[in-house]
């Protein structure tokens, strides 16, 4: 993979995340609409945290229109390790919550890489995850967020470009910024199961949401600093197909961005 030269015109400006999330939403609708037309069965690619939450807002406000999501399949990109399914916290639970409790996607085709605590192989389980998009043909659409230090899915600083579905240990940022919703930082879990950089490169196409003010200091990095392994979203800048969606108050701190 090659360095787009375009990259920095795939940073895309909206008024707010509500603009934003309503422009994803429907072009998510749009893959749908247009594989299902094909005769094929989309696959999407779905991220937990605030960023995505109003996005989901909008695909059940879609449903609720007559949009339907029973041939869609999706893959999430990461979960604490150990938790369990009935935690709040757990990816698994907001995604239920947040999404799939309301719209018409089967139980089968949602997949997270949930392990909870039992003695399962682990190994085995992240190798089956991969097997498992490669099996529907990869993902066509991944929506990702943006951790503060740069993370993409449970991908800290420090992942390797070449990663794939596996065990990680959480970054101290990762699980400072956690702390607050588990109720102290020493409750949150020290380790995940995440997507790699591979598989999330893998995708055909990708979009990166970046809202509010917080998270300009780190998109500023990823515009300007050089691909490496110690900003892991940088390597998106390698992907042939990869969007920045950002909302003002996240641009306006990005130095030399004019975003009259
Ligand atoms: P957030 O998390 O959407 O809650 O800001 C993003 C991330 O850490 O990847």
């Amino acid at each position: 993979m090659k360095i787009q030269d375009n990259y920095d015109e795939q940073f895309i400006i909206y008024s707010d995340k509500y603009e934003a999330s309503r422009v994803v939403a429907d072009e998510m609708c749009n893959v749908i609409e247009e594989i299902g037309l094909a005769g094929g069965l989309p696959v999407l690619g779905l991220a937990t945290g605030a960023t995505p939450e109003i996005i989901y807002k909008y695909l059940i406000e879609a449903y609720q229109k007559g949009k339907s999501f029973a041939k869609t399949i999706c893959f999430n990109l990461d979960e604490y390790y150990p938790i369990q399914k009935e935690n709040p916290n757990s990816f698994y639970y907001s995604m239920y919550k947040q999404l799939f409790n309301y719209i018409d996607i089967p139980d089968n085709n949602i997949h997270i890489p949930h392990i909870g605590t039992l003695d399962t192989p682990l190994h085995d389980f992240c190798k089956d995850y991969e097997n498992k998009i490669n099996q529907v043909g990869g993902i066509d659409l991944q929506i990702l967020g943006i951790g503060e230090n740069g993370h993409i899915a449970f991908n800290e600083p420090g992942s390797d470009f070449n990663s794939l579905t596996r065990l990680v240990d959480l970054d101290e940022v990762t699980r400072k910024n956690a702390a607050a919703d588990f109720g102290g930082v020493s409750a949150v879990p020290n380790q995940g199961i995440t997507m790699g950089i591979q598989s999330i490169l893998q995708a055909k196409k990708i979009i990166l949401l970046a809202f509010g003010e917080n998270k300009g200091r780190i998109m500023n990095r990823l515009l300007y600093e050089p691909i490496t392994p110690d900003l892991p979203a940088s390597f998106l800048k390698l992907h042939s197909n990869c969007q920045f969606v950002l909302d003002e108050a996240c641009a306006k701190n990005i130095k030399y961005m004019d975003i009259t």
